[in-house]
């Protein structure tokens, strides 16, 4: 007789071991999250960030094209450039030497006195970028496949459900701190098995739970479903659009997800991993031109206020537990015709937990980095009818 397949144990999530493992593995493999190209609007303006440990910067390039580098001088290894800004040229604190927005080294004090120095022979170490919406995503991975490949139809999709998103910009990040490991955050904001009990505002007045599902696209999880009780909202929401009246999110894995609320309101979650205990969740909140907007800050207030402080309760408790030495891993409630009590996304999401650390099973087919292919067969959708 089949068993029913058992949660993760507990040691993925609370061992320091793994999550150092992570870091050195999983996050610098896949797309993460740099900023929104909008940030770095200008030729020369730039702003730094870390991924799987290291400081990397993000410039605009007299081309328009945004670059990433590590944040290091290809001299003796000094730090670049802090925080964000603009700079006609990034010059390196320690002995001044210069590079120009494409990588390349331009000068250098009594350079000249070293013969042979060829300065086109210096340059910062580039590291992957894509822009995505207008968001900049960076992987450390040299031989990454593109983000289409990881993450199938995602960006037409969001082409289509935020039409202006050309044109939009940051409005506000609201910064979460969660006492727990990344992936029991994650794992909450991927199922919704957990919405009716914990989530009023948000099973009553945004979504049709009846109608809520969570479907694997490559290596993201999309969710889908009908709104309902628009007219409850505390925003005023524009009809003007296709998708208006509809509520979908696309988790990238492993740390980023595109949520649109109903009115075509985009919205963004970015987990940041500290150390193993402890994530800090940017909630990123955006507006055409970044101008002033009542509607999204009340939006913005009314999340803070219902959907995340109700999931900072849930995903504390549950890393407590997972810390307690009475815990045994349970079983997934995974039901073939998928839907909101269902824990199929959980099943998708810890196979891609545990590849992380484990390593991937020997019979998946593989791409040249290595990533398992990805494909949207994971589980076939059997809707009741
Ligand atoms: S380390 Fe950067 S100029 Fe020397
Ligand atoms: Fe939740």
């Amino acid at each position: 007789m089949n068993q029913p397949i058992r949660s993760l144990e507990a040691r993925y999530y609370t061992d320091p071991g793994v999550f150092a493992q992570e870091c050195e593995g999983v996050l610098a493999r896949t797309w993460q999250f740099a900023c929104h190209g909008g940030s770095i609007g200008k030729p020369g303006e730039y702003t730094t960030f870390e991924i799987a440990g290291e400081s990397i910067f993000a410039i605009r390039g007299r081309d328009g094209k945004v670059r990433a580098f590590y944040n290091v001088c290809q001299h003796r290894a000094h730090q670049l450039v802090q925080g964000a800004g603009r700079t006609k040229l990034i010059t390196c604190p320690y002995h001044a030497w210069t590079y120009d927005w494409e990588g390349k080294m331009k000068g250098g004090p009594n350079i000249r006195a070293v013969a042979g120095f060829d300065t086109s022979d210096v340059c910062l170490t580039e590291v992957r970028t894509e822009e995505f919406l207008g968001f900049i995503f960076v992987n450390l991975d040299e031989d990454a496949e593109p983000m289409e490949f990881w993450y199938p139809n995602a960006r037409a999709q969001l082409e289509e459900w935020v039409p202006n998103y050309k044109h939009i910009r940051p409005l506000e990040w609201v910064e979460i701190p969660e006492r727990c490991n990344w992936k029991v955050s994650v794992e909450n904001y991927s199922e919704c098995y957990h919405c009716m009990l914990n989530h009023h505002t948000f099973s009553t007045g945004v979504v049709q739970p009846a109608t809520y599902d969570i479907q694997p696209q490559g290596y993201c999880l999309r969710h889908t479903t009908e709104c309902q009780n628009l007219d409850k909202m505390t925003y005023e929401i524009h009809s003007g659009f296709k998708h208006w009246d509809e509520y979908s999110s696309w988790f990238l894995w492993p740390m980023f997800s595109f949520q649109v609320y109903p009115g075509n309101v985009l919205n963004t979650y970015h987990w940041r991993a500290i150390n193993a205990d402890n994530v800090v969740v940017w909630r990123g909140w955006y507006s055409v031109g970044g101008e002033e907007s009542a509607a999204v800050r009340k939006l913005a207030l009314q999340d803070r206020e219902t959907t995340v402080e109700e999931d900072i309760r849930l995903v504390e408790s549950v890393y407590r537990g997972l810390k307690s030495r009475g815990y045994r891993p349970g079983p997934l409630v995974v039901d073939p015709a998928c839907g909101v009590n269902s824990e199929h996304s959980i099943l998708s999401l810890q196979r891609w937990m545990r590849e992380a650390v484990d390593g991937p099973c020997a019979s998946e087919p593989r791409t040249r980095s290595g990533a398992r292919r990805a494909d949207s067969s994971d589980f076939t959708k059997r809707r009741r009818t």
